[in-house]
């Protein structure tokens, strides 16, 4: 309560004291909440599933305009966001949602933030229009986020040049939470089209770029603190709670490394510093662990290995399991696309793109478990769900079945 104003009651969680093993822990994960897509069911039944934790890996709002959609679901916006008024105004309208509400007072929300916060495809101090103002509009994109989201920074400076957002936090010894930032440090995209800064689809020979080991992600102290986390955690499951897929996805068939085609906007993009962050996973000894991601409005359960273009063997081992989830609302591709793509990249084990939706994860010391949720219809705002698929962890192996 402030003045005459009245919030309603939510329910916060306590995380347990950092040497108890807690028998339990809930999470429900969500990503790409595009507002004229569809309505915000998912957040609805994520409030029913009673979650100890909601992990929100991006996308949270969609900045730009006019979008031309034959029959949107909802009322469509007029301008692209730019200033600190606009970004202030998109969160006013995507937070008038009921179920976004609901979901917000069932659970804390851990949250990271994709490039919709801000720009498409931006990459650190660069759009995609190569705008010389892009650092001010930056710079109220990231007073907007800090304003509405729940975070655990400290208080705002003015004319805020960066923000450090990623972050640990422990659920006791059950699980501790890598939360990364892969947008405000990463280098230029790859070989982008003439004259423009955003994504691109590149064959990987004819993009000399790709194998440039200078060009980051998570820029260079995010990388040393993320060794540091997961050095020094002594966590059952170590999450990577982080924005883009870090399974490879070709969209032609790979032979051998210099095979390939990828958009340049997702790990496929950073293919060394990729390598680097999956080296850092095996070296630091740490605990099992999990990769989540969000980004591609798809559902995938993949397994990850230091290189995608081999077969898995004793060299060239699984290191880690990787889930995706699907979109809240915003649209993806057909499925029978979504299909190839599992059958080209052998490391992808499940596929799904014609559904929106969330993942619900059981973590327990011994097991854990994924649930792909999806809604029945996401132009319902009363829409059904049902589990399209659920798969299995073991914490004696990085393997993933199916459940
Ligand atoms: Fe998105």
């Amino acid at each position: 309560m402030l003045g005459e104003a009245v919030s309603p009651v939510g329910r916060t969680r306590t995380a347990p004291a950092p040497d108890m093993l807690p028998r339990r822990l809930k999470l429900a994960v969500a990503s790409c909440q595009h507002w004229e897509f569809g309505h915000y069911a998912a957040h609805r039944h994520i409030a029913q599933a009673a979650p100890d934790l909601v992990a929100f890996l991006g996308d949270y709002i969609y900045e730009w305009g006019p979008y031309q959609l034959q029959h949107p679901a909802r009322a469509i916006r007029t301008s692209e966001s730019f200033t600190l008024d606009q970004y202030r105004a998109r969160y006013a309208q995507y937070k008038t949602d009921r179920d976004l509400q609901a979901a917000h007072h069932a659970a804390p929300w851990i949250v990271t933030w994709d490039d919709h916060e801000v720009a498409n495809d931006y990459a650190g101090d660069i759009d995609e229009r190569l705008s010389s103002d892009f650092a001010a509009r930056r710079a109220a994109a990231y007073q907007a986020f800090y304003e509405h989201m729940p975070l655990r920074l400290p208080p705002l400076r003015a004319g805020l040049k960066s923000m450090r957002m990623y972050q640990r936090y422990d659920w006791g010894r059950l699980a501790r939470f890598h939360v990364l930032d892969d947008r405000q440090y990463r280098s230029p995209l790859a070989c982008p089209k003439p004259g423009r800064g955003g994504s691109n689809v590149v064959l990987a020979r004819a993009c000399a770029e790709l194998r440039d080991p200078r060009r980051t992600m998570l820029g260079e102290e995010q990388e040393a603190w993320l060794v540091q986390g997961l050095s020094t955690s002594r966590a059952r499951w170590n999450i990577l709670a982080q924005q883009t897929p870090l399974a490879q996805s070709s969209g032609v068939p790979v032979r051998s490394a210099e095979d390939g085609r990828f958009w340049t906007d997702g790990w496929d993009g950073y293919p060394l510093a990729r390598r680097r962050l999956l080296d850092t996973l095996v070296n630091s000894g740490a605990g099992n662990p999990l990769v989540l991601a969000g980004d591609v409005h798809t559902f995938y359960a993949s397994e990850l290995r230091r290189d995608f273009t081999r077969p898995v063997s004793k060299a060239n081992p699984v290191l880690a399991p990787e889930f995706c989830g699907t979109s809240v609302t915003s649209s993806s591709r057909p499925q029978a696309r979504t299909q190839e793509n599992v059958e080209r990249n052998p490391h992808m084990l499940y596929g799904r793109s014609d559904r929106r939706g969330y993942m619900l994860l059981e973590i327990t010391p011994e097991t854990s478990q994924v649930h792909f949720m999806a809604l029945d219809d996401v132009r319902d705002a009363r829409s059904g769900q049902a589990r399209l698929a659920s798969f299995a962890l073991d914490n004696r192996s990085v393997r993933i079945a199916r459940a």
